[in-house]
């Protein structure tokens, strides 16, 4: 039976993929800083990984000694390895991190690479985005066969939009701007499909609903069953968010929130029942 490095296997992302190669009878050695947080559930519905795990490394991606030897012995690599909430410099994860994890592959003679960016990234001025890109560039110069795939934002970023209606009041920039958000269990799925295939490519995809940021906030008001409270930012207050340069994270928010990210619609999850489920 092959085996498939996921690394970033405790994340939103990650632990759907994990769940979804064992599903499929793939086995999994996973990447994890914390072998107690690995097996307790995630956020958002995304599952403990008890039971689905055949081989555990763990340690923190910036050691080299931790993953000098990560592909040996597998067949394949998904990296859902990225920095969201955690605090570290993006270039020392994003780009540098993943470039030692294909420095792996490469010397262990893993020729299957699946990599997890960012629809719209090499558009968009973020620091994150950036490390991504030069990242993506590096493996698809290399003659490893790379799958990379460019998701829109996932469910577990709208459930930021129902917090602000729990609150009673939802802050968009722009209300018209369209995105067609994307639950981790479909992400996953098509992650292990192109993986799987072994052809390389790059897939940008999206959910099944093309809605606007308006329709996001009405749809988390809805389900609270409350009237919806919204305020639109005037456009000066978008342009100065998007340019400044002290924080990345809202830079990177603000331009994801004043530009179209519609990718191919797959999958079959919606906001409303994503929202269901994370109320109840
Ligand atoms: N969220 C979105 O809307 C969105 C949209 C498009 C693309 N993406 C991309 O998709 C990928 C997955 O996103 P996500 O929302 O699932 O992110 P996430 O929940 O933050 O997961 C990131 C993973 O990377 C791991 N990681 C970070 N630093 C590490 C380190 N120093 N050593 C070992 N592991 C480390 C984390 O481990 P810990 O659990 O130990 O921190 C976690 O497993 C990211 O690359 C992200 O940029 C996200």
């Amino acid at each position: 039976m092959s085996t498939i490095l996921v690394a970033g296997a405790t994340g939103y992302l990650g632990r759907f993929i994990v769940a979804e190669l064992h599903r499929r009878g793939y086995q999994v050695r996973a990447l994890v800083r914390d072998l107690g947080r690995a097996e307790s559930p995630g956020i958002y519905g995304s599952p403990g990984l008890t039971g689905l795990v055949a081989d555990w490394c763990i340690g923190d991606v910036t050691n080299p000694r931790v993953t000098a030897d990560l592909a040996h012995g597998v067949t394949g690599v998904i990296s859902a390895l990225g920095v969201t909430r955690q605090k570290a410099d993006l270039w020392d994860i994003d780009y540098r991190a993943n470039l030692a994890i294909l420095d792996s592959a490469r010397r262990h003679g893993v020729n299957n690479f699946c990599y997890v960016h960012a629809l719209g990234a090499e558009h968009c001025p973020a620091r994150i985005t950036r490390a991504k890109t030069a990242f993506v560039r590096e493996l698809q110069a290399s003659q490893v066969t790379a799958q990379v795939i460019s998701p829109t934002g996932y469910f577990s970023d709208m459930a930021q939009v129902l917090d602000m209606a729990r609150r009673g009041r939802v802050v968009l920039l722009d209300d018209a701007v369209r995105i067609n958000p994307i639950h981790g269990l479909d992400v996953a799925g098509a992650c292990v499909d192109r993986h799987v295939a072994g052809v390389s490519g790059e897939w940008r995809i999206g959910g099944p609903e093309v809605l606007t940021w308006r329709e996001v906030a009405e749809c988390a008001f809805r389900i609270l069953d409350r009237p919806a409270r919204i305020t639109v930012l005037p456009r000066v207050a978008r342009g100065l968010l998007v340019r400044q340069p002290w924080w990345d994270g809202v830079r990177f928010a603000a331009w994801s929130m004043t530009h179209d990210s519609v990718g191919e619609s797959i999958g079959r999850q919606r906001l409303l029942d994503f929202y269901n489920v994370i109320l109840a």
